[in-house]
C-alpha cells in the first residue's frame, strides 16, 4: 500500500507544516510507505505556458506532457491513496496547488476523450483526502456555506469520480492554535486507520 503527500505551504514554521509532520509520524506509525510532493520546495511550475494552453483549452493529445507534469502524473498512478495538505487562502487552496491541478490534470488523462490511443488515462485512485488548515472555525465557515464551497470544488469537482472513495477534513480555528491543537492531533491520530480502511 503506497499513499502519495500533495503539501502546499511556503514556510516550514508554518502550523500546515506541523500538521505535515503528524501526519507523517502517524503513517510511519502504522508502517504506511508515502512519498511527498512538496510544491514550494521542488518550485513547482504551477503557470501554464502557452503550448500546455494549447494542449488543454483544444485537446490537442498531440501535443507533449511537460517533464514535470508526468512525474506527479507517475507519483498518482504508483499511489492507491492521495492526500492533499494545504492552508485556506480566500476559501480555497493556495494558487500553486491550483496550478497543480490546472496542469497535472492533463486532457486524455485526467478529464475529456482521448483520440490517442497511446495517451494514458488516469486509474481511479482508491482513497483522495483533502486536509486543509483554516484560520476560521469550522462552525463559521459551515455558516456562512463556504465550508460547503469548499467541499463542492475540491471534492465534487477536482477529485470527482477520479477517487473511489473521498474526503475533506477542515482544521478550522488555527487564530486559536492553543484551542484546536489537541482536537487537530485526534483528528491526524486517526488517519493511518482510514488510509488502511480505504485503501487495501
Ligand atoms: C493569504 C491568506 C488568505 C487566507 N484566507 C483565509 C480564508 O479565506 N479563510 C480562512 O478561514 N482562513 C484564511 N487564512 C488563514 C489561514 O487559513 C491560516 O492562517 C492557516 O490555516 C494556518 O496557518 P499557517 O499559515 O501557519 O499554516 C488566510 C491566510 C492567508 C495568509
Amino acid at each position: 500500500m503506497k499513499v502519495h503527500i500533495v503539501f502546499c505551504h511556503p514556510s516550514k514554521k508554518s502550523y500546515t507544516y506541523e500538521i505535515l509532520e503528524q501526519i507523517r509520524l502517524n503513517l510511519d506509525a502504522e508502517k504506511i510507505n508515502y512519498s511527498i510532493s512538496d510544491l514550494y520546495k521542488m518550485n513547482f511550475q504551477s503557470d501554464m505556458t502557452e503550448e500546455e494552453y494549447e494542449r488543454e483549452g483544444f485537446a490537442k493529445t498531440d501535443l507533449p506532457i511537460p517533464k514535470d507534469v508526468k512525474e506527479e502524473q507517475d507519483k498518482m498512478e504508483a499511489a492507491d491513496g492521495l492526500i492533499f495538505i494545504y492552508p485556506v487562502w480566500w476559501s480555497d487552496c493556495p494558487a500553486k496547488l491550483k496550478g497543480w491541478f490546472d496542469r497535472v490534470y492533463s486532457v486524455g488523462y485526467a478529464y475529456g476523450q482521448s483520440a490517442a490511443s497511446d495517451i494514458r488515462k488516469m486509474t481511479t485512485i482508491k482513497y483522495g483526502l483533502v486536509i486543509c488548515t483554516a484560520g476560521h472555525p469550522n462552525d463559521f465557515l459551515e455558516e456562512i456555506n463556504i465550508a460547503a464551497s469548499m467541499r463542492n470544488i475540491m471534492l465534487d469537482d477536482r477529485l470527482g469520480n477520479r477517487f473511489a472513495k473521498k474526503e475533506m477534513i477542515i482544521l478550522g480555528g488555527t487564530l486559536e492554535k492553543e484551542k484546536v491543537r489537541p482536537m487537530h492531533a485526534k483528528i491526524i491520530d486517526s488517519i493511518g486507520n482510514k488510509i488502511k480502511k480505504f485503501c487495501n
